[in-house]
């Protein structure tokens, strides 16, 4: 007998037990706190253990509840970073993504797959008001941006063939509050991080579009090319959104690729379009389904206007893999349009959470968080111990601690810091960090279907009883 040979019964039993896993970890995950048990020492005692030669299957069940146990409980106090809530109908659908292990490289090779990506590529465009673009899932918000950036100097800097030519200099305009995927991928794409140009922002964290027109005269003048003006529609730290009609314009009249990084916010479109006018006119646009539309990790997108511009990125395939057919729906290849060839099937649990939700609940639950990110500010502003940090565009809230004495900016930073050390300890709220003007801002993004209107109340209260025990 295969000994890796598992019955369908057992493997019906073996999932009603992980099942069970899941739901018992759902259910306990409001009550638990949010940060996990035990310290480095702790979760290294109980993990690094050795290679097992012989099974063990029982050890290996009750390593899943360890596992739960030690994970980061995302209930609807969590506000970290920009994570989604991981929505459990999504979840139980990336079982069959694995059982089902379809490799989405071609039609040819999942049929079913390849179609269901395609379509729901087709929504996520429709969603965000850009119906004709087209587009892949990716592995998220960096990868899609690294795509969309090898898309750009692909097309105004060619380099595919021949690297970046000697003499040919090249530059990419972000504004200072672009995501850190940004200088990474022009680094990757051997542009080089110091031809990345920081544009300034104004006192909403918005690109400044004179700025950006003035620093590509300057290149221009120095004969450097202008690849890609990066916008962002949803900065990482506050949320802002680029004024992208303005900033389209100006990419457009120099020759740059017009890129949107909506990895956070472009999804605030479904619920709030007409802080997003001008999206439309990108030539590529990231998205993050595992950010706005809750879908567990992983799961970004790209889409673009103009599947040539990808192919030209992309499209080398080796001999074994060359597609046989010029029919457009049975010769399609994703591997002409990617940066991978062998490609999980992530659209499965995308395509079931938005037919089994309908877009209209997810509208909902962003117009939800929407408002919590106001209820949560208008809290702020109420007390006077409190100071927000930053307009609130979408759903990121960005503030701090002042006490009632008057502190140098200096202790400010230093005791907002350990407050945020201590809200993570107390384990009810989970707040992460950024630095404004150089201030050190605590900062609550709200991108949680599970958030209620008490999570949001509790807040405050929490940042105060904190602040009393670090002070
Ligand atoms: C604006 C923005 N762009 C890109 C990213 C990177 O996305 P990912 O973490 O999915 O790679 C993030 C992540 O927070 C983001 O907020």
């Amino acid at each position: 007998m295969n000994p890796m040979e598992i019955s369908p019964e057992q493997f019906r039993r073996l999932s009603e037990r992980v099942i069970e896993i899941a739901a018992d970890y759902l259910e306990g995950m409001d009550a638990r706190a949010i940060t996990a048990d035990g310290d480095g020492v702790e979760v290294e005692r109980v993990f690094r253990t050795a290679l097992p030669e012989t099974a063990l299957p029982e050890e290996a069940i009750r390593g899943l509840v360890d596992v739960a146990r030690y994970s980061r409980a995302q209930n609807g106090r969590f506000f970290g970073y920009v994570l989604g809530s991981g929505e459990p109908a999504a979840a139980v659908v990336d079982l069959l993504c694995s059982v089902l292990n379809q490799n989405v490289t071609a039609w040819r090779s999942s049929p079913a797959a390849v179609t269901v990506e395609r379509t729901v590529v087709d929504w996520l465009a429709q969603a965000v008001g850009c119906q004709s673009f087209q587009g892949i899932l990716t592995g998220g918000g960096s990868a899609a941006n690294l795509m969309g950036l090898a898309m750009a100097r692909e097309a105004t800097a060619p380099a595919n063939e021949c690297g970046l030519r000697e003499g040919v200099a090249a530059a990419v305009y972000a504004s200072t509050e672009a995501h850190m995927s940004i200088p990474k991928a022009i680094a990757l794409l051997g542009i080089g991080r110091q031809n990345l140009r920081l544009i300034s922002v104004d006192d909403s964290f918005r690109m400044l579009p004179e700025q950006l027109e003035q620093a590509i005269l300057r290149d221009r003048a120095l004969g450097i090319t202008p690849v890609a003006v990066v916008a962002t529609a949803g900065t990482v730290n506050t949320g802002a959104i680029d004024p992208l009609p303005q900033l389209a314009e100006i990419a457009s009249k120099y020759g740059a690729w017009f890129h949107v990084d909506g990895a956070y916010g472009a999804f605030g479109a479904i619920a709030a379009h007409d802080k997003f006018q001008g999206l439309e006119l990108a030539d590529s646009i990231s998205l993050d389904p595992h950010k706005w539309l809750y879908q567990p990790l992983d799961c970004g997108c790209l889409l673009y206007r103009n599947a040539a511009a990808a192919q030209r990125a992309f499209a080398h395939s080796g001999e074994y893999a060359r597609v046989l057919t010029d029919d457009p729906v049975e010769g399609f290849a994703f591997f002409e349009q990617s940066m991978e060839l062998s490609r999980r099937f992530r659209a499965l649990k995308l395509w079931f959470s938005l037919r089994y939700h309908g877009l209209a609940s997810l509208r909902k639950s962003i117009e939800k968080d929407l408002l919590h990110a106001q209820r949560l500010g208008s809290a702020i502003a109420k007390e006077r111990e409190l100071q927000l940090l930053a307009p609130i565009e979408l759903s990121a809230v960005c503030f701090r601690y002042v006490g009632n004495r008057e502190l140098p900016e200096v202790k400010l930073n230093q005791l907002n810091s350990d407050i945020l050390q201590r809200i993570i300890a107390r384990g009810h709220v989970y707040l992460s960090n950024a630095t404004l003007h150089s201030k050190f801002s605590l900062r609550a993004c709200i991108v949680n279907h599970r958030t209620t209107d008490s999570d949001i109340d509790s807040v405050p209260a929490e940042v105060l009883e904190a602040a009393q025990e670090v002070d």
